[in-house]
């Protein structure tokens, strides 16, 4: 009766071993406080930049059209659209708390919190120009819009010009975050959990971007409102960005099969 209690103690304490190791700190320290600006801090900056702002550029890219959508003859699907507004904003409003409980209570010392400081001030100004550039990108315009002329229809150089900074500074910025938070749960001593959790979440985020890329689903935003019709005059112009695909309706059908 003894050996059996002893064996089940021992194979508990086996199976509690992971356990310990994914709660212990990434240094391997016994002991963790950290004060708790820190973490909400760390928390509304994981929600902003490690969940909402990549999921809403995700949305943008690759939910101009939705699966099961009867392009082109349904065009101007606003889905992405509201979902990326809505991600946008709440990221970025997690973030300027999360900055405003971090301002002027850093000690800078060590490279890591000096860089992630850096880093994290560079990535505040990114968001907020991000919100900026996508309020100030000009007006729309074409058929389904009150007013046949505006940036986006006639492909402006001023529409151009906010597609290409706002596509690169975005995605830059989101990689950079991936940094940034790492550097933060080091300098934390965060608990190994928080590590392995995020680092899961990155690949399956990093798998599902190069699903979609793969299957074409990113596809120009013009042909996605418009359609492909040549008398558009932005579909005389080459589409912005890397990756960006435009189908003839045969070649969207014989990708994507009847609706
Ligand atoms: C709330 C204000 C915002 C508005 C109105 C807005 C608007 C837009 C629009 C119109 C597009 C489509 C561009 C195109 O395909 O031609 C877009 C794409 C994108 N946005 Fe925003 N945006 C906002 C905030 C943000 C923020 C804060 C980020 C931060 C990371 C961001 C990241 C992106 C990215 C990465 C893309 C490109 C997706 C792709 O690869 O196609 N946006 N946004
Ligand atoms: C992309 C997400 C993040 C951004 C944008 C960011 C931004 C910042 C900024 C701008 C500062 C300096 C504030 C000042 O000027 O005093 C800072 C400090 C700090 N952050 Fe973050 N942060 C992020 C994620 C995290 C995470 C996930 C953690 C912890 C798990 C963390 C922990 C800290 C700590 C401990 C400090 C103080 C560093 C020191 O002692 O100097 N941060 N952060």
């Amino acid at each position: 009766m003894e050996r059996s209690l002893m064996a089940a103690a021992a194979a508990h304490a086996a199976l509690a071993e992971p356990w310990n190791w994914l709660l212990a700190p990434l240094s391997g320290a016994i002991e963790h406080h950290i004060a708790d600006w820190t973490a909400w801090h760390a928390r509304l900056m994981v929600l902003g930049w490690g969940v909402l702002l990549p999921l809403g550029a995700l949305a943008a890219r690759f939910f101009k059209i939705v699966p099961g959508q009867n392009w082109p003859e349904q065009l101007d699907n606003k889905a992405w659209w509201h979902a990326h507004r809505a991600m946008q904003y709440a990221g970025v409003l997690a973030m300027t708390l999360g900055l405003w409980l971090a301002w002027g209570l850093g000690t800078r010392h060590g490279a890591a919190a000096q860089v992630h400081a850096w880093l994290g001030w560079g990535l505040c100004i990114a968001g907020w120009a991000q919100v900026a550039g996508g309020m100030l990108r000009g007006g729309k315009g074409g058929p389904t819009d009150v007013r046949l002329r505006g940036d986006h229809y006639d492909m402006t150089r001023w529409r151009i010009g906010f597609e290409r900074a706002h596509k690169s500074l975005g995605w830059l910025a989101i990689a950079l975050s991936v940094m940034t938070i790492v550097l933060g749960l080091a300098i934390a001593d965060a608990p190994r959990w928080m590590a392995v959790v995020l680092a899961l979440w990155w690949c399956a985020f990093a798998v599902v971007f190069a699903v979609f890329q793969r299957r074409g689903r990113c596809i120009d935003t013009y042909q996605a409102i418009w359609g492909p019709s040549g008398a558009h005059p932005g579909n005389r112009q080459p589409a912005v960005g890397w990756g960006v695909r435009r189908y003839t309706p045969a070649a969207w059908r014989a990708r994507f099969g009847p609706p």
